[in-house]
């Protein structure tokens, strides 16, 4: 295959090179944005007027051709070095001559930065889509079980009641965060590096800000070394990434241990299970482990893009090219996770009566009658001493606070009244959590309420985000024609 550079170096490539360099099994996933690129570029060549109106016209004609075939796939695509050779050459191939002009002022140090930069806005876009559908079910099934009350767990051990409703919106806070952060994600690449070429800028004219307005960018960049040469903005992408899947995981790990028959909480559903080649009695929660398993792939990946650029000396250096299927894979990964899990928890079911059992064990009232013993005026740490000790009398016993006749509480504290009993009810527990990040259920119930208001203001923010990403369509729709 004929090479774009190849005035210079006049040896024929060495056929384990040719194979060693190429990158267009992996960059082919970003055709359309740099035809897209490549349109905008051609249209401000022919505004100062390197490009005339013919050539133009014969320019778009073929890379809208090019896309086409691309999308057939009627173009054999093993033999190119990259996307950007692709095109330029299948475009060659249609128009002659005239395809050579299509990079003028422009390298594809720049090209592929504007690439990934439109790439990149529309995933963040569709991860943002997801993860909003994803908080919507959070609150729908918070809703649905709002006044199941199963034991809370610190360091795994029973520790207090709590409301499901509660437990589902600790992860509703943490996918809250992880949106800001995609929406900063957006910002943080929405400047456009053409303009930049290989790294000091280019020596046309070229009117950058009619660029920045055709293809939807918030601003031009300001420094073309780094421009071509910098990648935080995919660090930024990946590193939320990253964290959505580390909140997943451990959203997954969860259910996973509540799923078991030793904890018997939740019933995943069937449809989201498989079983076992060898023992017919299993259903395993395979789906949960593979997006646990998959967040390992995902921080890995942020940790070779940071590997990656850590040492890399100013502008471009051909290690860069590794960056791409690190973005692709870490957000495939993550956007299929953020889906899955969603109609996986829908789906969810709760056992009501495992949980009524498991609420009875475990003396998790204890906290609850310490904070009683307190309100009748003892010390916290002289009430936490007598509630351990009748729950170290109860294990001995095999007994249940509960069961406890108040003459017995007595001998532990005179302070014991009969109203005890009716603060250690796993209600009464929740209730009386009332600060405003407690489990009260009130409170819940206000946490829901503005948790639904964000999530309307999260999609007119959406909106309004995606009015700022460019579409083929609308780019070819805003060519004036001639
Ligand atoms: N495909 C290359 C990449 O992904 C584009 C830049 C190549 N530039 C160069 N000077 N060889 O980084």
């Amino acid at each position: 295959m004929k090479k774009i550079w190849e005035g210079r170096i006049a040896k024929k490539t060495d056929s384990k090179v040719e194979k060693f360099t190429s990158s267009i099994n992996i960059d082919i996933s970003l055709y359309l944005y740099d035809i897209m690129g490549t349109i905008a570029h051609v249209m401000g060549l022919s505004k100062i007027g390197i490009v005339e109106k013919v050539e133009l016209e014969s320019i778009l004609k073929g890379l809208k051709e090019i896309k086409e075939e691309i999308e057939q796939r009627a173009i054999e695509t093993s033999g190119y070095e990259d996307i950007h050779s692709l095109v330029e050459t299948e475009l060659e191939k249609k128009v002659g001559n005239v395809a050579g002009k299509i990079h003028t002022g422009r390298s594809r140090n720049d090209q592929i930065v504007l690439d990934e930069k439109l790439y990149i806005k529309d995933a963040t876009i569709d991860i943002l889509k997801k993860i909003l559908f994803l908080e919507k079910s959070i609150i729908g099934v918070a809703e649905k079980y709002f006044d199941t009350i199963i034991p809370a767990f610190t360091h795994l051990q029973k520790a207090q009641p709590v409301i499901w409703s509660h437990y589902l919106l600790s992860y509703f806070e943490k996918f809250k965060r992880d949106i800001l952060r995609f929406f900063e994600c957006f910002e943080n690449c929405d400047y456009l590096p053409l303009g930049s070429a290989a790294c000091t800028g280019s020596s046309y004219n070229i009117d950058r800000n009619f660029l920045k307005e055709i293809l939807k960018f918030k601003d031009v960049s300001s420094n073309s070394m780094d421009d071509v040469g910098s990648r935080d903005f995919i660090i930024d992408f990946i590193y939320s990434c990253s964290i959505t899947m580390l909140h997943l995981s451990q959203f997954c790990e969860d259910l996973i241990i509540y799923s078991t028959q030793e904890f018997s909480l939740v019933d995943i559903d069937e449809s989201f299970c498989t079983g076992s080649s060898i023992m017919p009695q299993k259903k395993n929660p395979d789906v949960l482990e593979l997006i646990r398993g998959k967040a390992s792939v995902v921080i890995g990946n942020l940790t070779q893009l940071l590997v990656l650029v850590k040492a890399l000396p100013s502008t471009y250096n051909r290690d860069l090219q590794e960056d791409k299927k690190i973005l692709f894979s870490a957000y495939n990964e993550t956007s299929e996770s953020i889906e899955i899990f969603s109609d996986l928890l829908l789906n969810l079911k709760l056992n009501q009566m495992a949980i009524d059992e498991d609420l009875a064990d475990g003396f998790l009232e204890a906290t609850d009658m310490a904070d009683y013993l307190v309100k009748k005026g003892e010390s916290f740490r002289k009430a936490h001493h007598v509630v351990g000790s009748v729950v170290r009398y109860c294990i001995e016993n095999n007994l249940r606070i509960k069961d406890l006749a108040l003459e017995k509480l007595k001998e532990f504290s005179p302070r014991f009244e009969k109203d005890i009993y009716s603060c250690i009810d796993p209600k009464a527990c929740v209730d009386s959590k009332k600060v405003d990040c407690g489990t009260n259920r009130e409170m819940v119930r206000t946490r829901i309420e503005s948790g639904k208001k964000l999530l309307g203001d999260f999609e007119m923010r959406l909106e309004k985000i995606k009015k700022r990403v460019i579409s083929f369509e609308e780019l070819i729709s805003n060519i004036p024609v001639t």
